[in-house]
């Protein structure tokens, strides 16, 4: 067998419908500016695909800071790694502002939100030490724990009382291995918008001995009074030991960061493999991020417009019967009955018959005959953009319980 023979043989779970969803289902084509409508495929449509969510992205003072750092320093400044030579005090004033953001004393930035995180996990366990975590773990969760040599415990999708079970488990192995405890969550669960369940998690510490670490890639500049994130949002904040954002949602831009007690950042700092031996975040992404914080920070009628939108599309789609889930997050799933075969003709009705561009989420990520059409709404969606979209999903739905979409369709 030649290594390459998988290649053609095997595409893997999402590469097997490649030749048939290429350019349209995976891999398609946005253009224009980044808004409310984009072009696909020649033709404008209204877009609640983007993590776009305080509408930053585009806004003038963001581009016109991303363009003058661009201008000033390059794309390749600071050239090599933070720790040997592309340390600069842009980044640690970033830090320093992110920290103070989330109320936490330390922060420290990473490339990538993904490569972070499964660099905070490999960092922060050591053979001795059992992880338990979430059953709806993000993929780079995932990930960080391949890299752990010590036992790992699953607990099913915010099911508390098996957390317990999973922390006694936890504990007693401790106990043997003379490791510690780290339970991994997100703030906001990022396909159906359901937040993890922190205020239960964080009672358990008074009856085991355990850290917590939050992946809030959806709930950092969403969540909380000053959307300081989903540990804001509870009033919980000092509860959490380790929290994680990323640059890639509320942030439009790339990177992440992560913040925490000074000890334990500047332990993060010296031993994150994924941050060491790789090249430090280009300046422009660092200006970029500075200004995009105090947007953040300083406007809070971006996360109003979001919540206004946000709050008009769910209590809409509810009025008109779709089952929306457990969100509490601007992430919004319309949940319908049916297979992969109907989530791929609703969502080509939708998008060629209503222009309305929205991701669809189908078995085996939500169970089978679910269907799971993923809206994401933002500050630049308006509420002629919400009424439009409400009344499209009810016709769709229509066309659903009466089985229109019932025939195979055809190749593309
Ligand atoms: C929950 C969650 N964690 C982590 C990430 C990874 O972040 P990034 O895109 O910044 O690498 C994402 C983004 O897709 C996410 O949704």
């Amino acid at each position: 067998m030649d290594l390459f023979d998988k290649c053609e043989v095997n595409m893997g779970p999402l590469g097997t419908y490649a030749d048939r969803a290429e350019g349209y289902y995976m891999f398609p084509k946005l253009e224009g500016e980044i808004s409310n409508k984009m072009m696909f495929q020649g033709k404008e449509r209204l877009v609640w695909s983007l993590n776009n969510y305080l509408g930053l992205a585009n806004h003038p003072e963001v581009r016109k800071a991303d363009a003058q750092a661009a201008k000033d320093w390059g794309m390749a400044y600071p050239m090599g790694a933070r720790m040997m030579s592309g340390h600069t005090k842009y980044h640690e004033q970033l830090e320093q502002q992110l920290a103070d953001f989330v109320g936490r004393p330390s922060a420290y930035l990473l490339n990538y939100g993904y490569q972070g995180m499964v660099s905070i996990i490999s960092t922060m366990v050591n053979r001795n030490d059992v992880i338990v975590y979430d059953s709806e773990a993000h993929a780079c969760i995932i990930d960080g724990m391949r890299l752990h040599f010590g036992k790992r415990f699953v607990y099913p999708h915010n099911d508390m009382e098996n957390l317990e079970t999973q922390l006694k488990r936890a504990t007693r192995m401790v106990a043997k291995t003379g490791g510690g405890i780290l339970v991994i969550t997100e703030g906001v669960y990022g396909m159906a918008g359901d937040l993890g369940n922190l205020p239960a998690i964080v009672a358990l510490k008074e009856k085991y001995n355990f850290r917590i670490l939050i992946d809030d890639a959806h709930g950092f500049g969403t969540m909380g009074p000053t959307g300081a994130g989903t540990d804001e949002h509870y009033g919980i904040q000092d509860k959490i030991d380790i929290y994680f954002g990323t640059f890639a949602k509320s942030m439009a831009g790339i990177g992440g960061f992560v913040a925490g007690d000074e000890k334990v950042i500047k332990f993060l700092k010296y031993n994150m493999r994924s941050q060491i031996f790789a090249k430090s975040l280009p300046m422009p992404m660092v200006i970029g991020a500075l200004k995009r914080l105090e947007l953040l920070r300083n406007d809070p009628s971006h996360r109003e417009k979001l919540w206004t939108v946000v709050n008009a599309l769910q209590k809409g789609l509810k009025d008109a019967g779709m089952n929306i889930g457990a969100t509490e997050s601007p992430v919004t799933p319309v949940i319908l009955n049916g297979g992969v075969n109907e989530a791929t003709q609703i969502t080509y009705d939708l998008r060629e018959n209503y222009d309305i561009f929205c991701s669809i989420v189908a078995y085996p990520v939500v169970p089978k005959g679910t269907i799971l059409l993923r809206l994401i709404p933002t500050a630049v969606h308006t509420l002629e953009d919400v009424a439009y979209t409400i009344e499209s999903f009810r016709t769709v739905k229509m066309k659903l319980d009466n089985k229109e979409y019932a025939q195979e369709m055809k190749a593309m």
